[in-house]
């Protein structure tokens, strides 16, 4: 037996997944196992991990996978990783964590993220690094730190992201992917190589950064040291892998033009591959390069999706099954009878960066009961992600194929058809429901040779499970609506503003 595992270091949690790579079966899932990651709020806005917890999961998660699989370490051929993007990870000279993560999610640093605009210019800054300089990022986060605990930047010697770290924990050495270094507003998004401009105006030295490898590139190999940690076998190939949203989109296989990755998780990603290094000149869209070698995407990320439905079911029905909350909002006619809903919960990304934009009701009337709501919230996050995707499709893209949906969201039948009918595309789920630790087997599987390239890779193992086509009648009826959607934010913004001083 021959066996790839993917490592996915998330916010949630770490997670262990082996795969086959037998010739007759080789991406099938073979196991899977994962442990739970605590994450502090240490102030308000802040969000921050413990690089030793992310270690201390995945060690015993992999060593989970094998015992409960019965799989040995020297059956292993390759290993890749996949984690939360953006976090800063700081390291001192001899590899010990400075001070606790900090992560994609945390809004901290937007005078950080005002001053690189500043300083750089919009404009070179889009071109340079593909997207605009957002408070989740890795280098505004370095900026706080040299700001706010002068003690602790003067001992940096080695900037990582939270996979990277445990890359260096498993292999000893510092290595990142291009993927997930284009999401720390330092990678020349074009040439794939670490921005001498951009390291010149932050003034960051060049040296604190880690080698970059492309996803299936080998980075490393299993240390003595990690092997026993871990069950693995010394010597086993770790491949560069990629952010968990590039990841992700090549474990639906979103990996060429035309098929876009739509993931329906807390937050809601819209992944679009690009053949070039294309960016939104006016950064409304997050542009990254891609796991796959020599492409990039788009990405368009809403930050209560799912997360908008969990909150609405727990504060209006809490304890009611969504199968239940869903059922009744099936006989809601299109547009919810004239009842919209904005899905800016905790502020948005795209296609408004807004920390202050907040969620809404919008047309309520006696008339309207729970039923509505509820399919209401379902076609605002509909809409929501129909603005990343005009967006992509505004920048001359072109033709959209399929979108392949995944994440919790993509459970419900209901929600399904209302996306592919705003979104006017086809849309299907895939066989493969692992996410971004399955990319991340599939690049290691590259990596060691038992696909010849990521494209390879994802037709040998994905399949189309369910399509779901746009109904006309609804096409019509969501064209109407939408418009009225998209002007709500505009009309509101200065009310968000006001409240958002009001109550700060
Ligand atoms: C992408 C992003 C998230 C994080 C956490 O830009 O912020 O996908 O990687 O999952």
């Amino acid at each position: 037996m021959s066996y790839l595992v993917g490592i996915d270091i998330s916010t949630t949690g770490n997670k262990a997944l082996l795969v086959s790579a037998n010739p007759s079966d080789a991406g099938r899932v073979v196991g899977v196992a994962a442990t739970e990651n605590p994450i502090s709020t240490p102030r308000p806005l802040w969000s921050e991990q413990d690089p030793a917890d992310w270690w201390t999961g995945i060690q015993a998660a992999i060593r989970q996978v094998l015992s409960g699989t019965g799989a040995r370490g020297e059956e292993v051929l390759a290993v890749g990783l996949t984690g939360q993007m953006h976090g800063l990870v700081l390291l001192d000279r001899e590899g010990e964590v400075l001070r606790p993560s900090i992560l994609w999610n945390d809004q901290r640093t937007g005078p950080q993220c005002a001053w690189i605009t500043e300083k750089v210019g919009l404009e070179n800054l889009l071109a340079w690094t593909g997207s605009p300089a957002l408070t989740g990022f890795t280098a505004p986060k370095v900026l706080w730190v040299r700001e706010h605990e002068p003690d602790i930047y003067a001992r940096v010697a080695q900037i990582l992201l939270p996979k990277d770290y445990i890359r260096y924990k498993l292999t000893g050495v510092y290595a990142t992917d291009m993927a997930g270094a284009s999401g720390m507003t330092l990678l020349n998004l074009e040439k794939r190589t670490w921005s001498t401009e951009m390291l010149a105006a932050l003034d960051i030295p060049a040296e604190w950064l880690p080698p970059t490898h492309e996803g299936p590139e080998v980075t490393g190999t299993i240390s003595a040291e990690a092997a026993r940690a871990t069950g693995l076998k010394a010597g086993t190939p770790v491949v560069g892998g990629g952010g968990d949203q590039a990841a992700g989109a090549v474990g639906v296989g979103a990996v060429r033009p035309g098929v876009v990755g739509l993931v329906l998780g807390t937050s809601g990603v819209v992944f679009a591959p690009t053949p070039a290094p294309l960016f939104d000149p006016q950064g409304r869209l997050q542009a990254h390069c891609h796991a796959v070698p020599g492409r990039w995407h788009f990405m368009g990320v809403m930050l209560s999706a799912a997360g908008s439905l969990r909150w609405y079911r727990d504060t209006v029905a809490p304890g009611v099954s969504y199968d239940d909350l869903l059922a009744p909002a099936a006989e809601v006619p299109v547009g919810s009878e004239g009842l919209l809903f904005l899905p800016y919960l905790t502020g948005e990304r795209a296609p408004y960066p807004d920390p202050n934009a907040k969620g809404a009701f919008i047309g309520l009337t006696v008339r309207h009961g729970l039923p509505h709501m509820t399919r209401a919230v379902l076609e605002g996050v509909a809409f929501g992600l129909r603005d990343s995707m005009e967006l992509i499709q505004a920048t001359g893209l072109g033709g959209l194929e399929q979108v392949r949906i995944s994440g919790g969201g993509a459970r419900s039948a209901l929600w399904r058809q209302i996306l592919a009918d705003v979104l006017d595309c086809e849309l299907v789920t895939v066989n493969t429901t692992e996410g971004a630790s399955y990319g991340a087997a599939l690049l290691a599987g590259v990596g060691v040779g038992i696909w010849p390239d990521v494209d390879t890779a994802c037709e040998a193992t994905i399949q189309v499970v369910v399509r779901v086509t746009p109904e006309p009648a609804q096409v019509a009826g969501y064209r109407a609506f939408y418009p009225l959607y998209r002007g709500l934010y505009s009309t509101l913004k200065p009310t968000f503003d006001e409240l958002t001083a009001l109550v700060s």
